[in-house]
């Protein structure tokens, strides 16, 4: 408990009602005491996910679930925990940094220990955070607390896509939509280094270098070029970002090929899609045997985080306007020092 011993009060941000980023408010509060079951983690890092803008929203974006917006906004608020005001004040989810304190009960887990996870309960954008040891993995050695924070939310959906649903073969083609993204330069990552895929990389005019360099054997300029009109087939299409639509992209698809996209029904047509064995939606593993596995592959050099931009604590609601604009390359990360 070195740095808590002398402390009783933590920086945070809250986010006391629903609306536009400004409403998020840096401010103090008391450092929260772990119970028996739970560890106490001084807080370096966390991350800006699609998740945290909807919870500040209490309603879905215009850019995510179209016709569908005004039946998600009240499950929004539901899961957020009030329908007036969010009853969960802390957004953010991912986090990285140290153990300062372990609840007698906890086994694995000592003071001093370097660590980063996603709290599902959230409330990740504080200097101190209490969590349980279920959730919590050892950081990568060779990322510093930011990077590694910008692992959980971003890794997790691409790991899931093809470690749970497609494992695409060695050779296979593989094509990312939204490659530049905090989810796409991970998943162009790993189609490359963990299953020997072949990788185009579907992204903006700016960003075809930067997914190149990460691993993309092709890149496709979005601006410039339609991807289902190229002639090319896909073993797999990974939309990293729900821009690409299952009906559009089947005449690309090989026959055994698959569709997975991190967007769940965002159009009224898609629904016809749902029952077809080519169409998946994949769901992000964040769990502790998950971020275990990124570890390695991480340890190992074979991926890792692209970071866009890293903004202090201070600076968190300008890091939620940058992520909001959808243009983010790579990860949007705080750092909390
Ligand atoms: N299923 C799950 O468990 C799960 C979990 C987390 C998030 N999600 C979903 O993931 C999405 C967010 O992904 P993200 O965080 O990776 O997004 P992001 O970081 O905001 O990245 C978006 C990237 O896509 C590029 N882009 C925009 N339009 C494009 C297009 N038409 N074609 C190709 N590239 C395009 C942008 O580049 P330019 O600047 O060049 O436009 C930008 O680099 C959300 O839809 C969210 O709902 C799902």
């Amino acid at each position: 408990m070195k740095e808590t011993e002398n402390k009783r009060k933590m920086k945070a941000v809250i986010c006391p009602k629903y609306g536009p980023a400004k409403v998020l408010k840096l401010t103090e509060i008391d450092i929260p005491h772990p119970n028996e079951n739970e560890v106490l983690i001084r807080n370096y890092g966390s991350s800006i996910n699609t998740v945290d803008i909807l919870y500040r929203l209490g309603k879905a974006p215009k850019r995510l679930f179209w016709a569908f917006r005004p039946l998600i906004g009240p499950a929004i608020r539901h899961s957020a925990g009030g329908f007036r005001k969010p009853k969960k004040r802390i957004p953010g989810f991912g986090f990285a940094g140290e153990i300062v304190s372990v609840g007698k009960e906890v086994k694995n887990w000592q003071v001093g220990n370097h660590v980063y996870g996603y709290n599902p309960p959230g409330g990740t954008y504080t200097e101190f955070i209490v969590v349980s040891p279920s959730t919590l993995a050892k950081k990568p050695t060779n990322l510093s607390f930011q990077e590694a924070a910008a692992v959980p939310g971003g890794a997790s959906p691409a790991l899931s896509a093809f470690r749970d649903i497609a494992r695409p073969k060695k050779g296979q083609k593989v094509l990312i939509i939204g490659a530049s993204g905090g989810i796409g330069t991970f998943a162009v990552q790993m189609a490359k280094y963990i299953y020997e895929a072949e990788v185009t990389g579907v992204c903006g005019s700016t960003n075809l270098d930067m997914v190149q360099e990460i691993g993309a054997d092709f890149v496709i300029d979005y601006h410039k070029e339609d991807y289902t009109k190229n002639n090319k087939k896909y073993d797999l299409i990974f939309d990293a970002i729900g821009a690409g639509t299952f009906s559009k992209c089947r005449n690309i698809l090989t026959a055994e090929g698959l569709f997975v996209t991190t967007n769940p029904v965002i159009r009224p047509k898609n629904l016809f899609h749902v029952n077809n064995s080519n169409f998946r939606v994949c769901k992000a593993d964040d769990s502790a045997d998950a971020l275990n596995l990124l570890r390695e592959w991480i340890e190992s050099g074979k991926i890792k985080p692209v970071i866009d931009t890293v903004y202090s604590l201070s600076q968190t609601a300008e890091a939620h306007r940058h992520y909001e604009t959808g243009h983010s390359k790579g990860r949007v990360v705080i750092s909390i020092n």
